[in-house]
């Protein structure tokens, strides 16, 4: 059985529209695997044998974007050649996606050391993923976000004249400072890249405002969004479990805490501690925090927030146990992008601790609210979702604007109708 024809079953566009261009070309049509595109059944069998995209990742948001992403080309391409290298940027936090998606790595460079800076990773791994597309020869670059990672595998196959493909492209705030680094990231991704695979119509339309070629630039709504659909259906139905929660105290509203943002180090994280010591003294709350590894985010959470009677401070949670604790919770407090975009698929409001967020729509929609990190303002909005029951109500919509489960199938899609365009070439 071939790869599914595109004539006969394309993914329907997701948002407003699924390629930017207006006007749409034969060459662009073929791009966009649109109705111009061939029947792939009829060449499948000789169009793609010698094409190999290289997957590079690092760190845990990555892999749960990507994995799906790997998971759809092995399944429905795999005629197409997938090789994947990690950067392990992050170690145990990558090995616990890459365990739950039982996806293995072909090259692993073990780049992370503890306390890094931001210096030395992106340098450790620039230098390092050189040889390896050196001896891979790929065709194509797959990069996702905005990391270290991000950046120097972009800026790696740049120097070696390999094409780059961005998945979540096309998010900004505008501030270069807010998120640090990761917005310099995601605007010098953007520059190398020839393929943009932005999430939703206002990342689009923000690589077309910096001069990108709209041609270049497809929605696809957020493979995170397939990963987390995914989980939480098989959780719902029973397919997979999640771990013993008997910790949990049923009686009481359940706060889940992410945090882990560079520009929060030190007064910010303070100032978060703070406000969620004072969230947990009501006594209807139960607050769970998985704190992040990173010694600037558990030095301050470790000194405020251990030995308090309803703040549960826990390791890392896998994949599978987060979205299982995150449908389980009564409300987010997190500065997580991947957090932010996940909750409304899971029907859970989310109060952002930062100031600025690259993800409006959440916003827009109402199912998040910027708190930065503002002792009362975290505070006076927690409490206002705990006693306000038709607020939360309102809140608690279920519609996602970030993606409908199906964005892993569009990228597959338009990258192989892309290899079909240059076949002759
Ligand atoms: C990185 C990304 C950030 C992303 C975040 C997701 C950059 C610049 N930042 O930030 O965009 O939102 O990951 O979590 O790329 N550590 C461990 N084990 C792990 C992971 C991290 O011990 O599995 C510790 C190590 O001491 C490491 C430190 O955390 O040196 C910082 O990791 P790093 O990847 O540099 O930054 P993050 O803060 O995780
Ligand atoms: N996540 C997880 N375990 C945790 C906390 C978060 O698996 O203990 C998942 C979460 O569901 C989301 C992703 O990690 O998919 C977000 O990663 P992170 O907050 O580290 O990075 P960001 O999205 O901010 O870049």
């Amino acid at each position: 059985m071939g790869p599914p024809c595109q004539r006969c079953h394309p993914a329907p566009a997701f948002g407003e529209y699924d390629c930017v261009n207006t006007e749409v070309g034969p060459e662009n049509r073929a791009l966009r695997g649109g109705p111009s595109s061939i029947c792939l059944r009829y060449s499948d069998t000789h169009m793609h044998k010698s094409r190999k995209i290289l997957f590079i990742f690092g760190t845990r948001p990555e892999a749960i974007k990507l994995c799906p992403v790997i998971r759809h080309f092995r399944e429905k391409w795999p005629h197409l050649g997938v090789r994947i290298c990690i950067t392990a940027q992050h170690r145990e936090m990558l090995d616990q996606v890459m365990r739950v998606f039982d996806v293995v790595a072909d090259r692993d460079l073990n780049a992370m050391r503890p306390g890094q800076t931001l210096a030395s990773a992106t340098a450790r791994i620039l230098a390092e993923l050189e040889p390896v597309l050196a001896q891979e020869k790929p065709d194509l670059v797959l990069v996702q976000g905005d990391t270290a990672t991000t950046l120097s595998g972009a800026l790696a196959a740049f120097y070696s004249r390999i094409p780059l493909g961005h998945i979540e492209a096309g998010l900004r705030t505008g501030d270069l400072q807010q998120p640090f680094p990761e917005e310099m990231n995601r605007v010098v991704v953007s520059r190398l890249a020839q393929m943009h695979f932005a999430a939703t119509p206002a990342a689009a339309a923000n690589l077309l405002a910096e001069g990108i070629d709209g041609t270049n630039v497809t929605v696809t709504g957020n493979t995170g969004i397939d990963a987390v659909l995914c989980m939480r259906d098989r959780l719902e139905s029973g397919g997979i479990q999640g771990p013993d929660w008997s910790f949990l105290d049923q009686s009481r509203k359940l706060v889940l805490v992410t945090a882990h943002r560079r520009e929060s180090f030190g007064e910010g994280f303070e100032r978060i501690c703070q406000g969620i010591q004072k969230i947990a003294s009501r006594s209807d709350v139960q607050v769970v925090y998985p704190v992040h590894p990173n010694p600037n985010v558990s030095e301050p959470v470790y000194r405020h927030l251990s030995n308090h009677a309803n703040i549960s401070l826990i390791e890392p949670l896998d994949y599978v146990s987060f979205v299982d604790l995150a449908r389980r919770s009564y409300l987010i407090l997190t500065d997580s992008g991947g957090v932010q975009e996940e909750a409304p698929s899971l029907g859970k409001p989310v109060l952002v601790l930062r100031e600025k967020t690259e993800r409006p729509e959440a916003v827009e929609a109402g199912t998040s609210t910027l708190v930065g990190t503002d002792v009362a303002k975290i505070v006076d909005n927690t409490t206002c979702l705990l006693d306000d029951a038709a607020e939360y109500g309102r809140r608690q919509r279920i519609h996602n604007p970030y993606g409908d489960g199906r964005a892993s199938e569009r990228i597959a899609a338009y990258i192989s109708a892309f290899f079909e365009s240059t076949l002759h070439q």
